[in-house]
């Protein structure tokens, strides 16, 4: 039987069904890989078998590598950013990922305004899986036009919601 697109709204996320994550911010250059990779980490270490990518919801550096203070900071902590471009989210992307996960809530927007209702209960924030380390905090910063530390705040907050979230999936 077909699904209709109210009984899809309501149907809660089934995490142990998801077999592919997207992450997504602004610029795809600085959180969204910075997620990719912590998280291809994370589902590696749990041996699960996972399609990850990430993208932004503009196309500013269609194209480009993740930006070098991201890579400094990640592979400070072991992370591989490898064969990296940036790209703009597609309308194929919400039919085909399982999880997509936004870093702050002007992403979030950006893509319920974007997303056929079918899809819309797909979409998330990246930090709605972390515990209590990370004091209430529910956006991932943009951290472009700040200082180094932004970058490690970045990581440090991915880290906190990302191993829980594969967690999840794998049970
Ligand atoms: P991201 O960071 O969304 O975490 O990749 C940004 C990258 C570029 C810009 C803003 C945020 N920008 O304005 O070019």
């Amino acid at each position: 039987m077909k699904t209709s697109i109210k009984d899809n709204q309501h149907n809660p996320l089934d995490l142990s069904q998801v077999k592919s994550v997207l992450f997504v911010c602004l610029g795809n250059i600085c959180r969204s890989p910075s997620a990719e990779a912590v998280f291809r980490e994370k589902a590696q270490a749990l041996q699960l078998k996972l399609d990850i990518d990430s993208a932004g919801t503009a196309a500013y550096h269609q194209g480009n590598p993740p930006d070098p203070r991201s890579i400094k900071a990640g592979e400070a902590r072991g992370l591989d950013f490898s064969g990296m471009q940036a790209r703009k989210v597609t309308d194929e992307d919400f039919k085909h990922f399982d999880l997509i996960l936004a870093a702050d809530d002007s992403n979030l927007e950006d893509l319920l305004i974007r997303c056929p209702a079918n899809y819309q209960h797909k979409i998330k924030l990246i930090l709605s899986f972390a515990n209590e380390e990370v004091g209430g905090v529910t956006e991932v910063p943009d951290p472009y036009y700040g200082g180094e530390n932004g970058f490690e705040v970045v990581l440090d907050l991915l880290d906190a919601s990302l191993g829980s979230l594969a967690q999840q999936i794998k049970h």
